[in-house]
């Protein structure tokens, strides 16, 4: 398994996330997860390569698997244009990611948008986006906050699917204009879903991944009772309310309408999570996900009749490798290919909880699910580290995985187009 989207030890919000690269690391092993893609996400002003090699410091000398970077675009300039240059040919980061949400803290505005997509495309390397329309979010936001609403309900109500559709339906004219493929990450409404299965369609180089908390769970979530456990489910975008959601997402995927899976996983005690007691706004953002996104979507989507076992390890592994050039070193069996392998049984079930999975946060938003699809064995570089339920992992046995440019899974057509 390859999830394409972790935060590992995030600085965010006034805090770090509860998983660090040893118990993130760990759990993915433990749910036959080999690979683990994460972001490096600078703060605004701060260098790229800076950021980078701090990241890189704090992976190295714990991860237990294999990881790769995808690096933050947060703010824009020659300066940052130019270490994009450096991070693509020296440092192994053929991804980079904008976000078009997270207002003056992260998110860049359309014509800096536009510059580094052509920049992307100069490079060959892949821009992704995080897709929520910014400016509506924050004006949402303070207006719920003034009508007194402040509980993790205002979270989904600030956020609604149309910021969703709108920005990915933005982000995607914009990076055709730059003649650049996209990558939407974590598609959680199925509206946009259907925005980017259209573009596709249309010609347009576009690759869409969708989460395991999307596929897994829901947005009703936001009203529960329980404080805790309402703000638990708080991410962004939001897990969407309409019941009807996890199920299409499942079927967009199965269809290669969406073509890969993270998990998101961002995630947050509860003393973390009370931070935004008495405002939504407040609350960081972030579930988990990566040590139950391969039973899960093995329960939702295999086990369910929606998809074989075919399409499953392509949504779960090969596809990121070949979108992220890194295939067939990961991605596949062979002779020559790394020795990340998971046996896996398709009958066997776990439940999954918080109080027996290996992440060190302290709550788990698919508690209670019982999932068919559970790794017997997990291989990591040559070493067993799960053998029947006993899992045996290594700090720092993972490697730094570096992901060329140019990936002809997606420069392939845009070359010979050009041409
Ligand atoms: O809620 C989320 N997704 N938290 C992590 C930061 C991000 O937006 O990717
Ligand atoms: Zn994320």
């Amino acid at each position: 398994g390859i999830d394409t989207h972790t935060h590992f030890q995030l600085p965010i919000m006034g805090t770090v996330t509860a998983d660090d690269f040893y118990s993130g690391t760990k759990a993915a092993l433990a749910g036959g997860t080999t690979m683990i893609i994460d972001f490096v996400v600078p703060e605004k002003g701060e260098s790229l390569l800076d950021a980078y090699e701090k990241w890189r410091g704090w992976a190295d000398a714990k991860v237990c698997c294999d990881y790769g970077l995808h690096v933050a675009v947060t703010w824009w300039s020659d300066q940052v244009a130019k270490e994009m240059e450096v991070l693509s040919s020296e440092k192994g980061v053929n991804s980079f990611k904008i976000y078009m949400a997270y207002k003056d803290v992260l998110m860049l505005e359309d014509p800096e948008m536009y510059s580094c997509f052509k920049r992307c495309k100069e490079l060959k390397v892949l821009p992704m986006v995080h897709a929520e329309n910014g400016h509506l979010i924050d004006i949402k936001s303070k207006e719920l906050i003034e009508q007194g609403v402040t509980g993790p309900e205002g979270h989904l109500q600030s956020r609604p699917e149309a910021c969703e559709v709108e920005a990915t339906t933005r982000a995607i004219i914009i990076a055709d204009q730059a003649g650049a493929p996209l990558y939407v990450v974590h598609v959680m409404g199925k509206t946009a879903a259907d925005v980017i299965s259209k573009a596709r369609r249309e010609g347009k180089i576009v690759f869409g991944e969708t989460l395991a908390s999307g596929l897994g769970t829901d947005g009703t979530h936001h009203f529960n009772k329980c404080w805790r456990h309402a703000a638990g489910h708080v991410m962004s975008p939001p897990l969407r309310d309409d019941v009807s959601t996890p199920g299409v997402l499942m079927d967009l995927l199965a269809n290669n309408d969406l073509q890969l899976t993270g998990s998101d996983n961002c995630t947050y005690n509860a003393d973390q999570k009370a931070l935004g007691k008495d405002d939504f706004t407040r609350i960081p953002n972030g579930v988990n996900g990566v040590e139950d996104r391969m039973s899960v979507i093995w329960e939702k989507g295999v086990y369910s009749g929606k998809m074989d076992p075919c399409r499953f390890v392509a949504v779960t592994s090969t596809t990121a490798a070949k979108v992220f050039n890194i295939y067939p070193k990961k991605g596949r069996i062979a002779v020559g290919s790394d020795a990340d392998i998971v046996i896996w049984n398709g009958e066997a079930t776990r439940t999954i909880s918080a109080k027996t999975h290996h992440q060190a946060v302290d709550f788990n938003i698919f508690e209670g699910l019982t999932c068919h699809g559970v790794p017997e064995y997990v291989i990591t570089g040559g070493s067993i580290v799960l053998d029947e339920g006993q899992l045996k992992v290594t700090q720092a046995h993972g490697k730094f995985v570096p992901t060329a440019p140019n990936s002809q899974y997606v420069f392939g057509r845009i070359g010979t187009r050009d041409k």
